[in-house]
Order: structure tokens, then sequence, then C-alpha cells
């Protein structure tokens, strides 16, 4: 029998890989099943992890021969290591046993116990890391540091530190921070995201300037009319409410709320829920656009042939957001490709800028539109489907992190630079904006189409086309 201690998924994959290249089946292993309170810098042996991992990596030529398996069982077994339960080591080991002796296609099986164990564990983690995005409140520590310095502690149900801590990276990216969790802590010094031990929770500090303005968004967003206390405690458990300043609000809010109700009935305001309730876990462009047409946010859905969802390359550095798919986008499925887009591939073109290197996308995804006989006449979005659309096309941007945002027209500027924003007075200069360092507002091509005065056109068209150069000077 052999007696393996794992800390972490590298651990287990390169243990496995001995294993598996001297046949050792899982019978003939004990996985230490109290790895998971070994931090990387405990000890084990007498030496720590970290010394343990520092030798494996520098006996490269000695690493046993690596071993091929799906992809996705790769990613599985690095949400599974994750997970809390002692026995994923050697779940996890069973399964791959069983992939390199035939069952090549065994995560294919669902209803196979083992297939399914791992299923659950790797949906757990993904919901903890999913709520680890949504919960984190960073504090400002007034260290004498010569930069500002954030910290937030964090109570996860699993070890996702590090699958989680790269999104605060992107997400956070200008600001120096520090997350810490009993179990591990995460570095990010907005250039190097490294991992330290877990601190408990009395280390971190109790408020700061930063509370009272989670009080006022949150409250801003609390909608009375939809509460439903025991799916709040659900989503926010209230094992986390102590370090989620917003929190103290609750109480306030609910014994407020019939109140608040009435109020929002006379003002007309308020009742629709956003897309954010159909967000997939996973906000990456593909799930999003996957998820999309789930949506049910706003009555669009019901007369629209489907969601539009952006289109372009992932990994575009600039980003055109217009205002609401057309006739034509709402049959095609995609943005920009009726007489408006027709306008702005001509004038892409004469910026120098590539359609296919530019990710197209809308502020509202489904096509508003009245009925005239057979025809289908555009009508402008109202605030309310804008709102409800919003989290979409924030996603999206979190997704993307563009260099430069460009805003077609002014129902896209007004969501992206603010409701004040006038097109006509600030029509082409840079802001900076949380999505992106430069974001730009111009005309929207089907207001140039619509102008009736032909020298007016030309010269809006020639604006346009200057505005959008400023996109191109990235590919320079
Ligand atoms: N107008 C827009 O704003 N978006 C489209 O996709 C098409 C027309």
């Amino acid at each position: 029998m052999r007696f393996i201690h794992v800390a972490c998924f590298d651990d287990w994959r390169s243990e496995a890989r001995t294993l598996l290249s001297d046949e050792v089946a899982p019978s003939g292993v004990h996985w230490s099943p109290a790895d998971n309170q070994l931090g990387l810098f405990d000890q084990i042996d007498g030496r720590t992890t970290a010394e343990k991992k520092s030798d494996a990596n520098c006996n490269e030529g000695e690493k046993p021969p690596r071993v091929s398996v799906p992809s996705p069982f790769l990613e599985l077994a690095r949400h599974v290591a994750c997970h809390r339960d002692p026995t994923r080591w050697q779940l996890l080991y069973e399964a791959l046993w069983r992939i390199v002796h035939g069952e090549r296609r065994l995560l294919e099986i669902s209803t196979d116990d083992d297939v399914h164990r791992l299923q659950l564990m790797k949906k757990a983690v993904t919901r903890d890391i999913h709520k680890m995005k949504a919960f984190v409140r960073f504090r400002r520590i007034e260290a004498d540091r010569p930069f500002e310095t954030y910290l937030a502690w964090h109570r996860p149900d699993h070890l996702i530190m590090r699958l989680a801590a790269p999104f605060f990276s992107r997400r956070f990216k200008g600001m120096s921070w520090t997350i810490l969790t009993p179990h591990e802590s995460a570095h990010w010094d907005q250039q190097q995201l490294t991992f330290g031990p877990g601190l408990p929770a009395n280390e971190a500090p109790q408020s700061d300037a930063l509370e009272p303005l989670w009080k006022t968004y949150y409250a801003s967003i609390f909608n009375p009319a939809r509460i439903k206390l025991d799916m709040m405690k659900r989503e926010m458990p209230v094992r986390h409410w102590p370090t989620l300043p917003e929190t103290t609000l609750i109480e306030d809010l609910i014994r407020d709320a019939p109140a608040r109700v009435n109020q929002m009935i006379e003002n007309h305001e308020g009742f629709a829920e956003t897309g954010a309730h159909y967000l997939p876990i996973e906000q990456d462009l593909k799930s999003l656009r996957q998820s999309v047409n789930k949506c049910r946010a706003c009555h669009l859905c019901n007369d629209a042939t489907q969601a539009v969802f952006g289109v372009g390359p992932p990994n575009a550095r600039l980003v055109l957001v217009g205002e609401q798919p057309g006739d034509r986008e709402d049959i095609e499925g995609k943005p920009f490709v009726g007489p408006a887009g027709e306008l702005l591939n001509t004038s892409l073109r004469d910026a120098g800028i590539k359609r296919r290197d530019v990710y197209l996308t809308n502020v509202v995804k489904h096509f508003k539109f009245e009925r005239r006989g057979k025809r289908r006449l555009h009508k402008k979005p109202d605030s309310r489907e804008i709102y409800a659309c919003r989290p979409w096309l924030e996603s999206e941007l979190m997704a993307l992190q563009p260099k430069i945002v460009i805003c077609l027209g002014a129902t896209a500027a007004q969501a992206l630079l603010g409701r004040d924003f006038r097109l006509s007075q600030q029509r082409g200069g840079i802001q900076v904006t949380q999505w992106s360092e430069r974001t730009i507002a111009t005309w929207h091509p089907a207001a140039i189409l619509r102008m009736p005065d032909k020298n007016r056109e030309r010269e809006m068209i020639e604006q346009f086309v200057q505005d959008l150069k400023q996109g191109n000077e990235i590919f320079e």
C-alpha cells in the first residue's frame, strides 16, 4: 500500500502520474484524508509542501511520463481538487485509472456513480467560486504604504482561492489587494498574483470609507417588491453577512419595504427584474451567449425572434456598442448586419479597421419594434429595458477587458458614460470608465442614415470615421 499526502491539484497530478507509470491500481493507494488541512507552508514529513514542490520542480528530468487524458477530465479534476471532501483524491485517481485503462469516454456516462459524484463536487466548487466573486468586499487599509491597498476577508465553503483569484486580478487590475480566507490568501500587486497562508477573520479590518458606498449601492438595487428572505439567505448565505457592509441595511430595508413598494407603485418604478437573474455561473463569452436566450427580464423577449448577443474575437481590443438589434439582426441573430451595419462596414474600412478584429454588441439584446402592416419599425428602448439588459453588457465587457470601447449613439453613450452624457456636445472625447481606459462616443450609423440634409450626412460620416480612427490607433 502506498500512502500519499497531497495538498493541491499539482501535487495530485504529479503523484498520479508516478502511480500510473508504476501500474499501481487505486486499491493499492491510500490518499491522505486530512490533507485539506494543510496549507502551502504546513509541514509534511519535516518538510513544507512548498519545499517538496520546489524539489519536484528541480527534478524536471525525473518526472514520470505524461499521461494523455481528455481535457474535460483535467478541467473537472482542477475543480474537484478544491472540494473539501477528503475522498476526492481517491475518487479522482479511480476515475483517472479507468480512463487510461480503456474507459476513455467515462465522463460521458453521467449515470456512473463516480462520474456523478465528481460532477456534484465540481458543481459545488463552481457555485462557491461564483459566490466568492459576488460577495468579496474590499476594505481600504490605511497602512503606511506608498499606495492604497485593499483587503478582503471571505470564508468560502471550499478551497477555491487559486481558481477564483485570477478573476479578481483581471477585474481589479489597477488596485493592489489581498484576499484572506481561513485556508489561503492571495495577493495582487498590480503585476503579479501570489499566494500565502490563510488568516482568521479577526485579522481583517472591520470597516472603512468604502462601506457607505456599498450601502448606498445596495439600497439602490434592493427591490422591496421582490423580497424573498429564504432566497436571499440562500444566495447570500448568512455566514457571509458579517463581511458584507450592506447587510447591516437588510433589517431596515425589510421593515420599510411595504412603504417603499407603495411609493414605487406611485412612481411607476421598480418591479422589473434584471438579466442578472439569468446570467450563467461561468461568465465567459461562450456561456453568456448560450444563456442569453433564456433571459425573461423584460417583455422584449416576447416579440423578438431571438436575443442577439455580441460577435467578434474574445480577445478583441476594440469593442463597439450599439443600441439594439434591428429587423435584420433580429432575424439573423447577429448585430449590425442590416443597413446600419453596411455603413459601419464602409466606415470601419475608411478608418483602416478590419471588422473581423472588432467585437460588436448592443446595449439591449432584443429588437424592440412597432408593427405597421407587414413592417416592423424600430422603437427606442426605454430606461427600464436598458436597465434590465445591463448585466449582459457588463458581463460581456468584463469578459472582454477591451483596450477601447466606442459607443455608437446616445443610448450606448448614456449607458456607459452616464445619463448626463450629451452626444452633440461630447462626441469624440476620450473618457476613462471601469470598462476601458479609453471610452469614446460617436454617432450611430442609423442616425446618420436618417439625416435628411445630405451635407450634414457627409459631415457626420467624416466625424464618424474620425472617431473610429481613434480605435484604429490601438492596432498600429
Ligand atoms: N443598430 C444597432 O444599434 N445595433 C445593431 O445591431 C443594428 C442596428
